[in-house]
């Protein structure tokens, strides 16, 4: 238990209920995190990361999520060297970055490869599971009490190291607990603990499962807690569809094994996807429940991350996004991600003002989803995508359209915040009645430290006369539209 002063406690970075959703506090104030996970290697070095901060720096990044390796802070048993950590948590404050640290411990992906040698070389101590057949797997068992005890014991003494590290600038702000946990080869681990708990409850064999890494990992975050009690949850590899339990990682957080997770294992405060696959829009809302606020820690980079991320914090108040691999981003001060993350951190505070009050929506668009109507504040709005406009002077023969997306704010009775790319909006009032909605101005925007300054006036062809807002395909803007009624 920790022998810290409680003053140290204060002020630490914490969730907190606001409206319908749930956000992350972060010295005193709501945070959003734009963020970018670091590829798996990168945080094992320092001077490897020495280029890489300026660079994350020039994405416009907030926060980093990078790994802390079990391997590399105890590599002897009970000799901890947190070299690694404090090197990090000084290159982020020099870079003025927060941290997710994620804990690489027992399980990295289903597998144990982070596990120190002193536990890999020591089956009889610390056993793995095993296959149906009997063979043993490079997965530490659920069922060992040394193996668990093994890991809380490192977690606790990271967490002690954070708190004497960083309880007073809070640098570090949340912690990942283990990474993609999940059982490949079968459904369950077939050891003999894992038969005996197995024939002694009603479970499926991926339920079963999902249940006991779930008691583990609770285990670890309380032990972790009562260290330091940051924010702490765990990822989870998304399961492709037709493919069976043991196929796909199965037993980790997934949509289906909610409940399970939720029930046993309280002390983690939310389960995140790391979403690899074309179906973002679906996956987000699968994550997005109540309790469960809706953070990305991983995404891939090459999949519109930099618009995905617009629909994520419009429509489902997301805490946070994380592509993954970050700093190998080419370019990085002309990325898509550095250019939408710029826009992002001037709607920073807009954006943490509307979550869960219902004035804030999120449109991710593409060719086979090319409009959608939203209701929002007075008006419904009808959004299309750029490339369906006849003018746009988009390629819209090609065969796939990039997706396009954005954030609607309603930001008083007539007037929206518009920010993101490639969409056309248009307006209609909302109550019955025989008005049509007209445009009064449309504004190009700029917030510098919290204050609105207008870029543009536009109108003409840059509002079709008239006619629309539009945020051209080309590039990510934010735009204030002020509207009447006549009739
Ligand atoms: C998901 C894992 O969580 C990451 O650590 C990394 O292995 C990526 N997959 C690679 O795509």
């Amino acid at each position: 238990m920790a022998k810290g002063k409680k003053s140290d406690l204060n002020g630490i970075p914490h969730l907190k209920r606001h409206g319908d959703t749930v956000q992350l506090i972060v010295d005193g104030k709501p945070f959003l995190i734009l963020g970018g996970e670091l590829g798996n290697s990168s945080a094992s070095s320092l001077d490897y990361m020495k280029p890489i901060w300026p660079k994350l720096v020039q994405m416009n990044l907030n926060t980093v999520l990078a790994p802390v390796y079990w391997e590399l802070i105890e590599p002897k048993e009970g000799k901890f060297d947190f070299t690694l950590v404090d090197g990090l948590v000084a290159g982020a404050r020099k870079h003025n970055l927060r941290l997710v640290l994620l804990w690489f411990g027992s399980w990295k992906n289903s597998m144990s490869c982070y596990v120190p040698q002193w536990v890999k070389t020591n089956q009889k101590r610390f056993p793995r599971a095993r296959l149906k057949n009997g063979q043993a797997i490079e997965i530490l068992s659920a069922f060992s009490k040394a193996n668990l005890d093994a890991d809380i014991k490192a977690f606790a003494a990271l967490m002690r190291h954070i708190r004497k590290a960083d309880s007073k600038k809070h640098t570090v702000i949340m912690v990942q607990v283990e990474n993609e946990i999940g059982m490949l080869g079968d459904a369950r681990d077939y050891s003999d603990a894992a038969n005996k708990a197995f024939e002694q409850q009603t479970k499926n064999d991926e339920s079963f499962m999902a249940e006991h890494y779930a008691r583990f990992v609770n285990q670890i975050a309380a032990a972790g807690k009562a260290e330091y009690p940051l924010p702490m949850f765990v990822n989870a590899a998304l399961n492709r569809p037709n493919q069976k339990p043991g196929q796909y990682p199965s037993a980790g957080p997934l949509p289906h094994l909610f409940d399970i997770w939720k029930t046993a294992a309280p002390q983690i405060d939310f389960l995140a996807p790391d979403i690899y696959f074309l179906d973002f829009a679906d996956w987000c809302g699968k994550y997005h429940r109540p309790g469960n606020p809706l953070f990305i820690p991983e995404t891939g980079r090459d999949m519109r991350s930099e618009v995905n991320v617009f629909y994520a914090l419009g429509q489902y108040d997301a805490i946070g996004f994380s592509p993954f691999a970050i700093e190998s981003t080419p370019e990085p001060e002309n990325s898509p991600i550095s250019k939408s993350y710029e826009i992002l951190s001037q709607m920073t505070p807009l954006i943490l003002e509307n979550q869960g009050k219902g004035t804030m929506a999120g449109v991710l668009l593409d060719k086979d989803k090319q409009t959608c109507e939203i209701k929002l504040g007075q008006y419904k709005l009808k959004i299309s995508h750029d490339y369906a406009w006849e003018w746009s002077g988009a390629p819209k023969d090609a065969s796939v359209w990039p997706s396009v997306g954005g954030i609607i704010i309603s930001t008083g009775p007539d007037e929206y915040i518009v920010a993101g790319t490639g969409l056309i909006v248009t307006f209609t009032p909302n109550a019955s009645s025989d008005s049509l909605a007209g445009i009064i101005s449309v504004q190009e925007e700029v917030c510098e430290d919290g204050h609105w300054r207008g870029g543009r006036r536009l109108n003409g062809d840059e509002n079709h006369q008239g006619r629309h807002l539009r945020l051209p395909f080309d590039r990510f803007g934010i735009q204030r539209i002020k509207l009447y009624r006549y009739c």
